[in-house]
């Protein structure tokens, strides 16, 4: 079956100061069939964010993809016209960013924010948005939808306003939703609910989600498959069962034990942005070498290719690469 999102190999660069361009993310993979949960698990930095907005046609302006191809819906994202990309977004995909913050207007009411993706995408009137949109905040699990919608968002907490910034992206009833850190900045209980509508949602309406987070533990109980990128690559991609009894890139197994015991991870930020300007993105080794107590010289020399190994289990890592040593 032909994946209903499709990212393959992807790399996106922004210009440098010094008019040289800077590659931050080269080698992004990861795909979602119609219907499908698949998780995208990184450090902050790694490239998640970027790759899902540069899925929709939406990377900030001085963002380029310099590398790869992008399916959607049957559609070359790369090459289709914005014309085509609008009538995608919200029909096709919805979008659940990250900077919740700024998603919302201040001084548009809810309702009016809702209904008008339902407005620009769906061609309703406005009286056919109006009830549309007390219908979708009363799915989201928002009580007094009717209140809700007239409410401005410095009027409700944080989760209702996560919850209708849900209602906004389902308004169009896209066939796959992606949230980027839907819950990170709610507190447990709130995430937990959270989370909990979401898989209502899915099953419900049938929806394909692509969930991304820095927490593999909360991603491993949503979605069927997981892809773990590293300082913008994927170095990981398997069925979560796969994921958890068989982890085979070293970095995936520091995940796996940072959620086991609590811990956060640093980022790669730092060790990212340093490597970065001393260009390594593009040098010819593994990205995770540095940080790698299992690196061997080869490492050092060459970058490992994204390999199956096994039924859709795919690893960037020498350590199981079955060919020769590759000439640096
Ligand atoms: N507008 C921009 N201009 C230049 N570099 C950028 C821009 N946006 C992101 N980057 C760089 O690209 C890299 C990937 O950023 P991205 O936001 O995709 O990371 P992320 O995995 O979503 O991190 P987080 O978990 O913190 O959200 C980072 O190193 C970041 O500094
Ligand atoms: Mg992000």
């Amino acid at each position: 079956m032909q994946a209903f999102l499709s990212v393959d190999d992807l790399a996106i660069a922004f210009p440098r100061p010094d008019g040289e361009r800077e590659t931050v993310v080269d080698g992004v993979s990861f795909s979602v069939s119609e219907g499908e949960a698949v998780g995208v698990v990184g450090e902050s930095g790694s490239g998640k964010t970027l790759s899902a907005l540069a899925a929709i046609g939406l990377l900030p302006v001085s963002g380029r993809v310099v590398g790869g191809r992008i399916r959607l819906a049957g559609q070359d994202v790369l090459a289709a016209s914005e014309e085509t990309m609008c009538s995608l977004r919200g029909r096709a995909v919805g979008y659940l960013s990250q900077e919740t913050g700024g998603a919302l207007n201040p001084v548009r009411t809810v309702g009016f924010q809702v209904g008008e993706a339902a407005r620009l995408h769906l061609g309703l009137t406005r009286r056919a948005a109006q009830e549309r949109v007390v219908a979708l905040l009363s799915e989201v699990g928002l009580e007094e939808p009717l209140r809700v919608a007239r409410s401005y968002p410095h009027q409700l907490s944080g989760g209702q306003r996560q919850r209708a910034l849900l209602a906004a992206a389902l308004a169009a009833d896209p066939q796959l939703l992606i949230a980027d850190e839907p819950t990170s900045a709610l507190d447990t209980i709130t995430q937990a609910r959270l989370l909990g509508l979401l898989a209502e949602l899915r099953a419900r309406r049938k929806l394909g989600l692509l969930l991304i987070s820095h927490d593999l533990g909360l991603v491993a109980r949503m979605v069927e498959r997981v892809v773990v990128l590293h300082a913008g690559e994927t170095v990981e991609e398997a069925p979560v069962a796969a994921l958890l009894a068989k982890p085979a890139h070293p970095f995936t197994r520091q995940l796996l034990t940072a959620a086991h015991t609590g811990e956060e991870s640093g980022g790669t930020r730092g060790w990212g942005g340093e490597g970065r300007r001393g260009g390594a993105l593009e040098w010819g080794a593994c990205r995770f070498a540095p940080r790698c107590p299992e690196a061997m010289a080869v490492c050092w020399r060459a970058r490992p290719a994204l390999e199956a190994v096994g039924a859709q289990h795919a690893v960037r890592c020498f350590l199981h690469h079955s060919a020769e040593e590759p000439h640096a």
